[in-house]
């Protein structure tokens, strides 16, 4: 431990330190590094497997990465190998490990999600990262989530023989979720949020969909999880819709990836295959948004009346015709709402950095 924080008091002179964002949700790693016109943003999905034998091929994709754990902090990592995102699912289409499946693997997987983003940049020899991470619940994992995934890691990206680099990360904090996304709706010209009143926010996750009042200031007064799923519900209804389980023609539902990449790309085209399901995505989201819609009013009524800002956040805002709707209903959706957290928290590492790590 003493010769690795040598190693990386030494490294850091060198090797500037760069202030990171890292929003890991159940559906979507979010990793935002540096601001301005050399900012890098990541996206994978939370998927991990870990690999026991040799590849037949190296792997590469923007959106998954490939790490092997030589030495480090993390003891039980040493000698392990993983693949995430993308290239989990190419690999291990079934048996891939997802964070949506338990809210205690986004903690338990922290480190190896963290690292298989890094995976996908270019080459560097080093690493210094000051991440900001958030989680759902911060006072429970914050001591957890800090042991796991500071300190310095000795890694070798794309395939066990590659090159090696050092990754040393500090944890600036651990703040929940959403606390990024508030403070990049006061960064915005005008602000989404009036900081001097009492903001309702909803968050529509993958998984969840999330309520959380934050008092005149920003702290949090309130936050629950509908009892009801986030996206995956929308895109399992598609999935398992008759007219496209007939077209697929085994009698097998279709896959939540294809539907999920086919409302992102806007085509509603799934995957290479001649069938369009932007009529029956149409049908699912208008009925979907109102059952979240209601329980979330359910959920807020106290706070409704008394609330300046009513904003919605999280990727399920930027599905087609998601804005148009929640605006009828009097809530703002705030664009790029899938990154709207990390942009926060990242600016936030920017802000600790420049005070010289206060
Ligand atoms: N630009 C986009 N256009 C359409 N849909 C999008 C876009 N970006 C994200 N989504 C969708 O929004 C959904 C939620 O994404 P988000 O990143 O907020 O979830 P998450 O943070 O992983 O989940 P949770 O908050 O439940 O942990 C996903 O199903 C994703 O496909
Ligand atoms: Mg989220």
């Amino acid at each position: 431990m003493i010769a690795s924080q040598l190693a990386q008091a030494e490294s850091i002179h060198d090797c500037p330190i760069i202030p990171v964002g890292v929003d890991s949700g159940a559906g979507l790693v979010k990793l935002i590094l540096g601001s301005g016109s050399s900012q890098i943003r990541v996206r994978t999905n939370s998927k991990i497997v870990e690999i026991r034998e040799e590849l037949h091929d190296n792997l590469a994709s923007p959106e998954g990465g490939h790490f092997f754990y030589h030495s480090g902090d993390r003891q039980d990592l040493v000698d392990r190998e993983f693949l995430t995102g993308t290239l989990a699912n190419w690999k291990a289409p079934t048996t891939h490990i997802k964070l949506s499946d338990d809210p205690a693997l986004k903690v338990e997987y922290s480190l190896h999600t963290l690292l298989g983003a890094i995976a996908t940049l270019p080459y560097r020899k080093e690493w210094n990262l000051h991440l900001i991470l958030s989680i759902h619940n911060a006072k429970i994992f914050r001591d957890l989530l800090n042991q796991k995934v500071s300190g310095s890691h000795h890694v070798s990206f794309g395939g066990k023989n590659n090159s090696t680099s050092q990754v040393n990360l500090t944890v600036g904090r651990v703040l929940p979720e959403g606390a990024g996304s508030y403070s990049y709706c006061l960064s915005v010209n005008p602000p989404l949020i009036d900081r001097t009143g009492t903001a309702i926010a909803l968050d529509f996750g993958t998984s969840t969909i999330i309520c959380t009042i934050f008092a005149p200031g920003g702290s949090i007064v309130h936050r629950q999880v509908l009892e009801v799923g986030g996206c995956i519900d929308l895109l399992s209804a598609i999935a398992t819709d008759t007219e496209l389980i007939q077209f697929l023609g085994s009698g097998k539902a279709g896959s939540i990836e294809t539907i999920r990449q086919g409302i992102e790309a806007t085509t509603f085209q799934y995957g290479t295959r001649d069938f369009n399901f932007k009529s029956i995505y149409a049908r699912y989201l208008k009925t979907w948004l109102k059952d979240r819609i209601r329980l979330a009013f359910k959920e807020v009524q106290e706070w409704r009346d008394s609330a300046q800002s009513f904003v919605a956040w999280g990727g399920g805002v930027e599905m087609p015709g998601v804005s148009k709707l929640l605006q009828a209903q009097g809530i703002t959706a705030v664009p790029d709402g899938c990154w709207a957290n990390a942009i926060g928290l990242q600016r936030m590492s920017s802000g600790i950095l420049s005070r010289g790590g206060k």
